[in-house]
């Protein structure tokens, strides 16, 4: 009877177990999937409606271009993965999961400086005023945090380099700051993102013909609604205790 019953939990939680894998699984690919997606679009947004890319004087609307393709690259699908990178890569040592997220962020943070390179020196060659509207404030900020978070990272991975073991602790300490002020800045990159393809559909499209609906403003919203999809789904990720690290919490306080 007691092995009946012991035998019945067992199932249950094997159950119990596929069933959370199965939602993993599940979860990781459609972040994926949009992650890479989102990125994919913009470029087709581009290339399809307008007219491509290019950096010369007598181009600076397709200079422009630039901007939003780099800044949803940098903020949204190479730091996306990078901050997923924890949860995707649970079986592997802490600190190889370290180097990539490094990695990641080594090829947000180009993007993030060209793309804002190539906006600003369009208003200058426009002879518009920078930093005036909500959009830019919005992502002054967001890369103001990602050079914050990216100078504190690299901090504290030079110090692990330099002395591991004496240096943990203070390592450990850091660690909760950085990660929500990581998630702080996905969230504001995202933001910024939303308020610059609202802007840009009503500074090309016009108030009027946006209101219509035409097909470029239903690609630039399905960009904009797959930007907060992925916002939701990190965050769903990144909430959920059971899609951490399966190393155990003692080796990863070591290993930080
Ligand atoms: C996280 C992503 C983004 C950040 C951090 C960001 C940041 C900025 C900044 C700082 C400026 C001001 C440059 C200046 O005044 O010289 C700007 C301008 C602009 N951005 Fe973005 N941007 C982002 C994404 C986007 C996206 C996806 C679009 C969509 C097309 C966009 C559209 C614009 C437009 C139209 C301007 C010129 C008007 C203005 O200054 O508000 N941005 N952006």
């Amino acid at each position: 009877m007691l092995e009946q019953r012991s035998r019945s939990y067992e199932s249950d939680d094997e159950e119990r177990g596929a069933c959370e894998w199965c939602e993993y699984a599940l979860v990781i690919t459609l972040a994926t999937i949009l992650l890479i997606g989102v990125s994919a679009l913009t470029v087709f947004w581009v290339i399809f409606y307008r007219e491509g890319y290019g950096w010369a004087d007598d181009l600076p609307e397709k200079q422009f271009n630039l901007h939003p393709t780099l800044m949803i690259g940098g903020f949204v699908t190479f730091s996306g993965f990078s901050v997923l990178l924890y949860r995707i890569c649970r079986c592997f040592r802490r600190i190889y999961v370290k180097l990539l997220h490094a990695i990641f962020h080594a090829l947000a943070f180009p993007c993030i400086v060209i793309g804002f390179l190539a906006v600003f020196d369009f208003h200058n060659k426009k002879g518009i005023n920078n930093f005036y509207s909500l959009h830019s404030w919005i992502g002054f900020v967001a890369m103001g945090l990602f050079g914050l978070q990216y100078a504190v990272g690299f901090f504290s991975f030079l110090l692990l380099l330099i002395c591991s073991k004496g240096t943990a602790s203070f390592r450990a300490s850091l660690v909760p700051i950085h990660a929500a002020f990581g998630i702080l800045t996905f969230v504001l990159g995202a933001c910024a993102c939303l308020t610059g393809l609202t802007e840009k559909a009503l500074f090309t499209l016009g108030a009027e013909r946006y209101s219509g609906l035409p097909d470029e403003g239903v690609v630039i919203n399905v960009i904009g609604v797959t930007t907060v999809a992925i916002t939701i789904i990190v965050m769903y990720i990144l909430s959920r205790d059971r899609f951490k690290s399966q190393t155990s919490d003692r080796r990863i306080s070591v290993e930080l």
